[in-house]
């Protein structure tokens, strides 16, 4: 007898849109070792933690290395006094109760959108936007409810809603019934946002059709504009309908230290195969509770202070920086002529080739000849091909040399 794979694996791409594109750049990198790369492709950040942050993590490591102090074992939900700052910080100020039960700790939202899919049924149809975030589809895919990718680049099996300059990237009701939708805005890899009314209307889909959202927050904190919902509870009636995943990589810098939750709403209900119905929330405690072991003490005391004064200027300070970036990248190709969108409420910016080529030409033709790294839009889902996403991360002073750079193509 020999080891049987999921095959489920063989229908993903060979590598992550990510990892493909790191392999080409340290290839580039690796024969043309004198150029200078500046790297605007993974959501990467690039400013330290804050001050705040960096203190209260020394403080507890300090305290993990004390006998009197010494923790074991956290609760797998994380701590309450984390629960409690976010409840406190990012919900009641916007007028939504949650309990502390409803918010679960982890070590980030990528980990939660891939992984909230295994509580739920393998005959869901799933829909994604499209062009996505690739996680949502791969774990579905990895989990086999997808089938295999038809000749379109679509998984078969998937019900994908396009997000195009032709409905200004905001999404269409399904025009067949859905039970799990992924949303995720402000947009990943757009940077459009939705308004209120326009989240509404997919809460009430989801309502009439007894559905579920999965809704991906993550770049909440780059909201400037108002009548942008920050959390999708905003919405009334939303608390019976949807999942909220959030993270601090993008608004406090934890990409390299791991701190994210996921609010799971006791109200959530899924049925069985006799139509009883069961909590989502429960299931979610349970999933976690045998598959992960709660994110460090010494990262959610550092994550609590996230939310002190101190925490709030710094993280300020730095969204601001990074949306500076953002407008100057919007101004720059904007007057190179390329249609630009994003940047406004989000720290990506979403171009359209020039030229007709395709995401992967463009994407060359930036790393040969301005030595910049975008992302192709492509890799994000069919309706991303013609286009190429940038990040904001970068420094300012890359931010503006990539763009002088570029300013010199001729595109
Ligand atoms: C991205 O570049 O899309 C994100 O950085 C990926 C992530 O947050 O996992």
């Amino acid at each position: 007898m020999a080891v049987i794979i999921n095959e489920n694996y063989l229908l993903i791409k060979s590598n992550y849109i990510f990892s493909e594109i790191n392999q080409r750049v340290e290839k580039y990198q690796n024969d043309n070792p004198d150029v200078d790369i500046i790297r605007m492709g993974i959501g990467d950040v690039t400013r330290p933690l804050p001050r705040a942050v960096v203190e209260k993590f020394t403080e507890a490591v300090q305290e993990m290395g004390d006998a009197k102090s010494f923790r074991g074992y956290g609760p797998e939900q994380g701590y309450d006094f984390l629960i409690n700052e976010i409840i406190k910080n990012d919900y009641a100020p916007r007028g939504i109760d949650l309990a502390p039960d409803e918010v679960f700790i982890s070590d980030g939202a990528k980990c939660d959108t891939g992984n909230i899919q295994e509580i739920f049924g393998l005959l869901n149809t799933v829909a994604v936007t499209d062009p996505v975030y690739p996680v949502y589809v791969e774990s579905n895919v990895m989990a086999g409810r997808t089938g295999p990718m038809g000749d379109d680049g679509r998984y078969q099996k998937l019900v994908y809603i396009p997000c195009t300059e032709d409905n200004g990237f905001v999404p269409e009701l399904p025009t067949t019934p859905v039970d799990l939708i992924y949303l995720c805005f402000p947009n990943n890899p757009t940077g459009t946002a939705l308004t209120k009314e326009q989240l509404a209307q997919w809460v009430d889909y989801a309502r009439e059709n007894n559905s579920i959202i999965l809704f991906d927050a993550a770049y909440e904190a780059y909201i400037r504009e108002d009548n942008i919902p920050h959390s999708i509870y905003e919405i009334e009636g939303a608390r019976e309908v949807a999942i909220e995943f959030r993270s601090f990589s993008k608004n406090a810098g934890f990409t390299g230290t791991r701190c994210a939750f996921t609010v799971v709403p006791q109200e959530l209900v899924g049925f069985d195969g006799e139509g009883n119905p069961h909590s989502i929330n429960s299931l979610w405690n349970r999933r976690q509770t045998t598959k992960f072991n709660g994110v460090s003490y010494p990262i959610q005391m550092a994550t609590c202070a996230v939310y002190s004064p101190e925490g709030q200027k710094e993280i300020n300070e730095s969204i601001d920086y990074y949306m500076n970036n953002a407008s100057i990248i919007r101004n720059s190709l904007e007057n190179l002529g390329l249609r630009v969108y994003g940047g406004i409420n989000s720290p990506y910016i979403w171009v359209k080739t020039p030229q007709a080529m395709d995401s992967w030409q463009f994407f060359d033709l930036l790393l040969d000849e301005a030595h910049v790294v975008g992302t192709p839009g492509v890799g994000f889902g069919p309706s991303g091909e013609g286009y190429l996403r940038l990040t904001a991360f970068n420094t300012l002073e890359n931010t503006e040399k990539a763009m002088e750079r570029i300013s010199k193509l001729n595109l």
